[in-house]
């Protein structure tokens, strides 16, 4: 499916953050449910890859990386990744930079719907990796899905919250690696991402701080 985000939406917003209510969700590629790579052969294949071409990845792949993510599975709305009483503390970002018919900016994935919700308009790519990672290949990464946590949603776990959260995390990232293996993409995982320049340059809301990121490409 083709994204139909008008750009004008973004030509708009001076400031490069999106006013409230402004037409919002672009549709994402229905999630396949089946692929080519079985599990065993996607396990094989696994490996954390930093060295990214620079060129564009496709919408639905990048689609098919959130779903893996967080994306809903069941009809009861649970995930493809587990969640401690299914309180689900994580929210995803996107840093799009070279996705095929997606203009760059920050978006927010919505796991109701399968959407991005724009959130910052225009390549903000160099200055997360400048402001927030501090990683030099991450700039090469077509897109970064980041990891944010909402710790409130899990308060009631009492002193096992962060423990959970890092659970959660590494269940989701590992899906995002499996998927990426089957995509043929790269990826790896980075926890050392700078909580508060990050949150600055996404705009987060206060409730919530990254927890790592995954910057994906195709492999050089
Ligand atoms: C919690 C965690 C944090 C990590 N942080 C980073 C990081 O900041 N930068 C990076 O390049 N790799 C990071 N990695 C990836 C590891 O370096 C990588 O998994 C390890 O070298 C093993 O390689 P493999 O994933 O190819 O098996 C991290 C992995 C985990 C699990």
């Amino acid at each position: 499916m083709k994204a139909c985000f008008p750009v004008v939406l973004f030509a708009l917003a001076g400031s490069g953050l999106l006013a409230q209510g402004a037409p919002q969700s672009i549709k994402l590629p229905e999630p396949r449910h089946q692929g080519a790579m079985s599990v065993e052969a996607a396990l094989s294949a696994r490996q954390s890859v930093r060295t990214l071409a620079r060129d564009s990845i496709a919408l639905a792949d990048v689609g098919q990386l959130l779903w893996a993510a967080q994306g809903v599975n069941r009809p009861n709305g649970h995930r493809t990744a587990p969640s401690a009483m299914a309180a689900y503390p994580l929210e995803l970002y996107l840093v799009a930079s070279r996705v095929s018919g997606l203009a760059g900016g920050v978006y927010h994935y919505g796991v109701v719907g399968h959407v991005l919700e724009p959130v910052l308009s225009g390549d903000r790519l160099r200055e997360f990796v400048d402001g927030a990672s501090h990683q030099a290949w991450v700039a090469d990464a077509a897109a970064v899905i980041v990891f944010t946590a909402v710790p409130g949603r899990t308060s009631r776990f009492g002193a096992r919250t962060e423990r959970f959260v890092s659970d959660e995390v590494g269940a989701s990232a590992e899906n995002v690696y499996l998927q990426a293996a089957a995509l043929g993409l790269g990826t790896t995982f980075a926890g050392s991402v700078q909580d508060t320049a990050a949150a600055r340059i996404l705009a987060l809301p206060a409730d919530r701080s990254a927890v790592g990121i995954m910057p994906v490409g195709h492999p050089r």
